[in-house]
């Protein structure tokens, strides 16, 4: 088992803590990374389908492959992983969750101080008139779903080429770069702006820790970079950490 000493120490000295994850930490509950092999459907790469342009060329496309997304999504559950970020959030009083993921599995897992940087694929908004619904998993999915008014709906997630809330990205800015102690969780770290909220982290004092799969071009700049998978890693943690309390 990995050495979590200076963790653990950093964990019991601070209630202020901000985490951001991406899409491996959904991995394991069967959810596909974006980047990689597992991450390609059909012989698309996200790049190609997730944005305006693709939308505005081939809805359909672009909506088949978010209904391929939404029904394996509706059909995980969190895993152990998640269930570490949910205690953490019971724990420490001064608790944030960061996500890319648009799968919602963090809120059903049971966090609720949570930014979803990147929206919900659960939800729809429409192209004319803006509102905003929640898809039915249990009806039948359309082919190119509308709004009451005859507008398309669009997937409320934020493409590649649009702009994050400012609201919400503002405040992802203030949380990492006022924590003590900053967990950057299963994410490629190259997707902008999230990729610089561990950064701005470490500029404003935290210490930062990277759980991922592989190294990625943030790895060096930590404090400290844990190897493997966060669904096995965040439970070893969580278990040194509860160990060293009760001593
Ligand atoms: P990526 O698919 O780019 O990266 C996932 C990372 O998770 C990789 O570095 C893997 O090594 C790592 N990984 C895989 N399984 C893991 C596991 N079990 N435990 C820990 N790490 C694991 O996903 P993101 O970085 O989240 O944007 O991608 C960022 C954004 O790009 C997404 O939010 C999405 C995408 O296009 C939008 O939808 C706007």
């Amino acid at each position: 088992m990995m050495d979590y000493s200076q963790l653990v120490e950093k964990m019991k000295s601070t209630q202020c803590v901000t985490v951001l994850t991406g899409a491996g930490v959904s991995a394991e509950s069967g959810v596909p990374t974006f980047r990689g092999e597992a991450g390609l459907w059909r012989e698309y790469r996200p790049e190609q389908l997730a944005t305006p342009d693709a939308f505005e060329q081939d809805p359909k496309l672009v909506w088949e492959w978010y209904q391929w997304r939404r029904s394996l999504i509706y059909n995980v559950k969190p895993n152990r992983g998640h269930d570490v970020l949910v205690k953490m959030e019971r724990k420490f009083k001064d608790f944030h969750l960061i996500t890319q993921n648009v799968d919602g599995l963090h809120y059903l897992a049971g966090n609720r101080n949570l930014l979803e940087l990147h929206g919900n694929i659960m939800r729809h908004r429409c192209v004319s008139c803006q509102k905003k619904a929640y898809a039915d998993m249990t009806e039948k999915q359309e082919a190119l779903p509308h709004c009451s008014c005859g507008g398309l709906y669009r997937p409320d997630v934020v493409w590649f080429g649009e702009m994050l809330d400012p609201d919400v990205l503002n405040q992802a800015f203030d949380l990492s770069s006022q924590s003590d102690l900053f967990f950057v969780i299963g994410t490629s770290a190259v997707v902008q702006p999230a990729a610089s909220l561990p950064l701005i982290a470490k500029k404003g004092g935290a210490y930062v820790v990277e759980i991922n799969g592989d190294p990625t071009p943030i790895t060096s700049l930590v404090d400290l970079s844990l190897i493997g998978r966060a669904g096995e890693i965040l439970p070893q943690i969580w278990k040194a950490y509860m160990h060293r309390s009760q001593e």
